[in-house]
């Protein structure tokens, strides 16, 4: 059955979201207060990039519309989907004003069945929620926390086919239209209280960020003991009580949800009177992790100040051009303040993003990033990389040291055209 939708928050999640609904085939609005970003999804480009959204965009024009207008967004919708940002507060408490603001413009809107919080937000923000609503006159509507699980580049087919949707409610009524929202989705719908809900996606990148810190970590003991992570990983991978995903060692996890929710799961185990340690570990690994490396850097350069390094690889993953916490920009900002000079290369990180550092030279190709530099720095692996001509590279560097933070290329063939190679777990080699 179509049902008529309003998503708040034109964000990857929301866009992400509101585009997969209308491919089902309900009839979506879209409400951003960002004018600029409306102004461009009217005219058909897309503020974000992610694969085959601006195509599902297109295709689904029909039923998919975008307004400044919160009142236009709600006067027709059944439902509600939240899906507007809740960034960290100094505090590593999630800001939920933008979720309550959502909430406030719905006062009136009687015709309503359910509310649907897809924000991240701490446990307990259902039930804060359900008393805005019954303060705005709105108790008859339904409440549902549908957090999601998509990762940035693969987020339209994480929607349509993914590992589960999970749906947080307090009654069958809304479990029933949630789940037949989701019809055509590929994947288990796993209904359940609110608050198990909202933990599940909580607890969910504390696992995934766990995995990459405890990797990282052993890592470390692999540089300290001349053992290799690669093979070490892939090995402890196989083990399917383990699993092989999210067990690559680099200089640390980075994006818009791993380190925000990893701080709002450990302020919200403060809060509840539990400190979480393991997590609180995690936590401090994944800091510590791209300064122990630039410390490993450092050292082999012989200091490095008036050295010029040239960091490949500025967004906090390939396939993206988010620079949201990408360790690129805490590695940056170190060596600039060593005095180094940097110099840089990404294919699609938003200009805005690297232009705050004046000091910071964007080159169009690795190869003129390398140019000159002391060491070239792998810092995202980005599939270009691995194509790159290492042994003109190695003619046009100052000196050739590469440094590849994420394990990307083959240390024998690095070595065998000349370069130091220093990478991530394994032992370094010298041609
Ligand atoms: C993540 C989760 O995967 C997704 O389920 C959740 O909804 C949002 O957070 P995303 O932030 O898009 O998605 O990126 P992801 O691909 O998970 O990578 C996160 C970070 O971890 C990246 O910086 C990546 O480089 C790092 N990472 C990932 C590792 O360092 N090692 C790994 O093995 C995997």
């Amino acid at each position: 059955m179509t049902r008529k939708v309003a998503v708040f928050g034109a964000g990857y999640i929301g866009l992400v979201t509101g585009a997969c609904f209308a491919e089902l085939g309900h009839a979506v609005v879209v409400r951003d207060i960002v004018p600029e970003r409306i102004q461009m999804l009217r005219a058909g480009d897309v503020p974000i990039f992610e694969p085959g959204l601006g195509d599902m965009i297109a295709r689904n024009q029909d039923r998919l519309s975008f307004t400044l207008d919160a009142d236009e967004a709600v006067a027709e919708a059944e439902v509600v989907y939240v899906c507007v940002d809740t960034p960290p507060m100094p505090s590593g408490d999630a800001d939920l004003s933008r979720v309550f603001a959502v909430i406030e413009a719905l006062k009136g809107a009687s015709h309503l069945t359910a509310v649907v919080v897809k924000s991240t937000v701490p446990v307990g923000t259902g039930e804060r929620v359900r008393a805005a609503l019954d303060a705005a006159g709105l108790e008859h509507v339904g409440y549902a926390s549908n957090p999601e699980f998509t990762a940035e580049g693969k987020a339209v087919g994480d929607f349509m086919h993914p590992d589960r949707v999970v749906v947080g409610v307090w009654e069958d009524a809304t479990a029933k239209l949630i789940t037949e929202l989701h019809e055509g989705v590929d994947g288990p719908v796993l209904v359940m209280d609110v608050a198990s809900a909202e933990m599940t996606k909580l607890g969910a990148n504390a696992a995934l960020a766990t995995k990459i810190s405890l990797t990282n970590e052993l890592a470390t003991v692999c540089e300290a003991t001349g053992a290799d992570i690669e093979q070490v990983a892939r090995a402890i991978g196989m083990d399917p009580r383990i699993g092989s995903h999210f067990m690559k060692a680099g200089l640390g996890y980075g994006g818009s949800c791993f380190p925000k929710d990893s701080r709002a799961l450990r302020a919200l185990a403060t809060n509840s009177g539990h400190p979480f340690q393991l997590l609180t570990a995690v936590i401090e690994v994944n800091d510590l992790q791209s300064r122990r490396h630039i410390q490993r850097l450092k050292a082999e350069l012989g200091g490095l100040r008036d050295r010029t390094v040239a960091l490949l690889g500025m967004t906090f993953k390939p396939g993206t051009d988010d620079m949201r916490e990408a360790p690129s920009t805490i590695i940056a900002s170190r060596l600039l303040a060593e005095g180094a000079t940097v110099r840089c290369w990404d294919p699609l990180a938003e200009p805005g993003a690297i232009e705050p550092w004046t000091s910071v030279s964007r080159h169009a190709t690795p190869l003129e990033a390398v140019s000159g530099a002391d060491a070239a720095l792998i810092v995202t692996e980005w599939p270009e990389l691995a194509g790159v001509s290492w042994g003109q590279a190695r003619t046009v560097m100052r000196r050739p040291l590469i440094f590849d933070g994420r394990n990307l290329l083959d240390p024998q063939t690095m070595k065998g055209l000349g370069f130091t190679y220093m990478s991530v777990g394994r032992p370094t080699v010298s041609g």
